[in-house]
């Protein structure tokens, strides 16, 4: 969920919707503000996008300007409906709160206040906490002690926002395992899930720890602890400018992500190699000898991430020797892993607040783990709780479905495979200033396949109306296919699955049906059997009338014959082919959804952060 909370002398009503706007991402199931204005909270919620909020808003107008905050929701508990909009009331109408979480222990609590004679007016477990603030300020407590005091009540994971009639200038906000940033203005001061929400307005933030609840004046802030101790908190700048965060002249957020791929791999790479191809990766506060002490290394990550950690497995354990697992994050604790002090564990997240990742890397710190983050987000949750970060330089990603994400990942997990293969010295150590020079060139490269796309934009017509599409790859051209189809469900919602070319005939391939579009990455021709495997495979669904769509480098014309659409890729070597080979795969399910009429940057049922377990 988004959630924004402003005070300070601007149209709050204005700057919160326009915060909500852009964090919209976060989740779009339904929308609302309150604001604190003449002695009163006002509350104006809708389910659906915030067009619907804007709709209620005009027709039935509240005022612009008081203190105000605000909720877009991506459904948990209950419906997504008006009723179960978020902010929340207390039922003494003094208190509004808007809340992005679970709240474990709710049961008990909504038995608890409806054996005092509080009626629910939602299914949602927020409304339980609005109504224990509100009995809190009855007795006399100020909000934000109010809304400590509730929170020490609270099990799970949530971050709260709450506003109270009778203190029209403040808003109180508490965060545990769920992300809330604070953004200092002049004479105005911001909350929010993320710096998006206030970048117009001011890119000096403060980054909140856990167990924290916070208090904004237009005059200040002020950070306590659950138990009520003064908190130290950080203070960082935000240098994400708002271009960026804009779409400049594309009509979707993921296709100017997607056009941004050749910039973004450029900015993760830079400042990262010397001119003699030696590595430097400052970023990484383990020391040298720990690392050449690591036994085994665990990626562990979700959606589309998890997918950039199964390409790192590849060159990883190619470039160290040191076994490489990955896996997804919402199964890694729950199994018992085994995992220690030499034990590198490396997770992947885009936002950086995935809560599956953030309580997988929570469980691997227990065991005594070394815990490397790679993220695109500065000032979140995740690096903040890592002994190690490497930033990758994306740029805010507004997209749901994740592009230079995906790309910028990559790239950081060559980046720590070939500087884990410099550290320990091993024996392809050789062949890191030959990679480096490779990865230099990879914008160009990249640029070259977007330039080339036009094959691909008349696919995305053709098939515009299948109803299943196949992808297959072996080696980094599985993970290449598994996101291939990743891509096509989240967008076009058309049934898709990836599989390892070689697995196929031990079953997938009995989907192989007349003209049924299979997808194959070819991996480049020449250093090993690899080529000529998959060449087998795609004459093994091509004889069962199949329809391949073949990704393959520039020259190789052996596969020819028995494509039916061929898409070029740049030569590149095999570890690195999944930066080019992806890029065609995500323009084409940007392409199809877009011409099925699908909103492309908020897929329905998905949010880009995901801060629920
Ligand atoms: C959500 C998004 C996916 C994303 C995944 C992991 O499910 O919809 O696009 O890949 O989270 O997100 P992260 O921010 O941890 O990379």
């Amino acid at each position: 969920c988004g959630i924004v909370g402003y005070v300070g002398g601007q149209a709050a009503l204005d700057v919160v919707v326009e915060g909500l706007r852009r964090l919209e991402y976060r989740g779009y199931d339904s929308a609302g503000v309150a604001i604190v204005a003449d002695g009163g909270v006002q509350v104006a919620k809708k389910a659906g996008k915030i067009a619907n909020l804007d709709k209620l808003l005009s027709a039935d107008p509240m005022p612009r300007t008081g203190t105000g905050i605000g909720h877009t929701r991506w459904a948990t508990h209950g419906a997504p409906n008006d009723a179960n909009a978020h902010p929340h009331r207390s039922a003494n109408g003094r208190v509004a709160l808007v809340h992005n979480g679970i709240i474990e222990n709710y049961v008990a609590l909504r038995t608890e206040l409806e054996a005092a004679g509080i009626a629910m007016t939602s299914e949602t477990d927020t409304e339980v906490v609005a109504h224990l603030v509100g009995q809190q300020v009855e007795k006399g407590l100020g909000l934000t002690e109010a809304l400590r005091a509730v929170c020490n009540r609270l099990e799970g994971a949530f971050t709260l926002v709450a506003v109270d009639s009778a203190t029209p200038d403040i808003v109180a906000a508490a965060r545990r395992n769920s992300p809330l940033v604070v953004g200092i203005g002049e004479g105005e001061n911001f909350v929010a899930s993320d710096v998006a929400a206030f970048i117009e307005h001011t890119r000096q933030a403060v980054e909140l720890g856990q167990d924290q609840v916070v208090e904004i004046r237009p005059d200040g802030v002020s950070v306590v602890t659950f138990d009520g101790n003064e908190a130290e908190v950080r203070p960082y700048h935000v240098d994400w400018d708002l271009s960026a965060a804009e779409k400049g002249g594309f009509d979707w957020f993921m296709r100017k992500e997607i056009y941004e791929q050749p910039r973004a791999v450029a900015d993760t790479l830079l400042g990262r190699y010397d001119s003699d191809g030696a590595l430097t990766l400052d970023e990484i506060r383990i020391s040298e000898a720990e690392l050449r002490q690591i036994d085994k290394i665990v990626v562990i990550a979700c959606g589309t991430s998890f997918y950039a950690g199964l390409v790192a497995k590849y060159a990883i354990e190619h470039w160290t020797r040191i076994p490489c697992e990955v896996e997804l994050a919402s199964e890694f604790r729950y199994r018992d892993p085994i995992v220690g002090p030499t034990t590198l564990v490396v997770t992947i997240s885009q936002s950086g607040e995935t809560a599956d990742t953030l309580m997988a890397i929570r469980h691997a710190r227990e065991q005594k783990a070394r815990v490397l983050a790679i993220c695109n987000t500065n000032g979140s949750t995740i690096p903040r709780e890592s002994d190690a970060v490497i930033y990758t330089h994306a740029g805010p990603e507004v997209g749901v479905a994740s592009t230079k994400g995906f790309l910028t990942q990559l790239v950081a997990c060559y980046l720590l495979g070939l500087y884990l293969a410099q550290v320990r010295g091993t024996k392809y150590g050789d062949e890191i200033a030959t990679i480096m020079h490779e990865l230099e060139q990879m914008p160009a490269l990249i640029q070259q396949v977007l330039d080339g796309i036009q094959p691909v934009l008349d696919l995305a017509s053709e098939f515009a109306d299948e109803p299943s599409v196949l992808f297959l790859g072996r080696h980094v051209g599985y993970p290449v296919a598994l996101e291939g189809a990743l891509k096509l469900k989240e967008l076009a919602y058309i049934h898709a699955e990836g599989f390892a070319a070689g697995e196929l005939k031990h079953g997938p391939i009995a989907l192989i049906d007349h003209q049924l579009p299979v997808f194959v990455v070819v991996p480049p021709q020449g250093r090993d059997m690899l080529h000529d495997k998959v060449i087998s495979n795609i004459q093994e669904v091509r004889a069962r009338g199949a329809k391949t769509v073949i990704l393959v480098e520039e020259g190789d014309e052996e596969v020819t014959p028995y494509a039916d659409v061929l898409i070029r890729l740049p030569r590149v070597s095999t570890l690195l082919q999944p930066l080019v080979a992806t890029v065609p795969l995500q323009v084409f399910a940007c392409e199809l959804a877009t011409r099925k009429g699908h909103d492309v940057d908020q897929p329905r049922n998905l949010a880009k952060s995901v801060t629920v377990e």
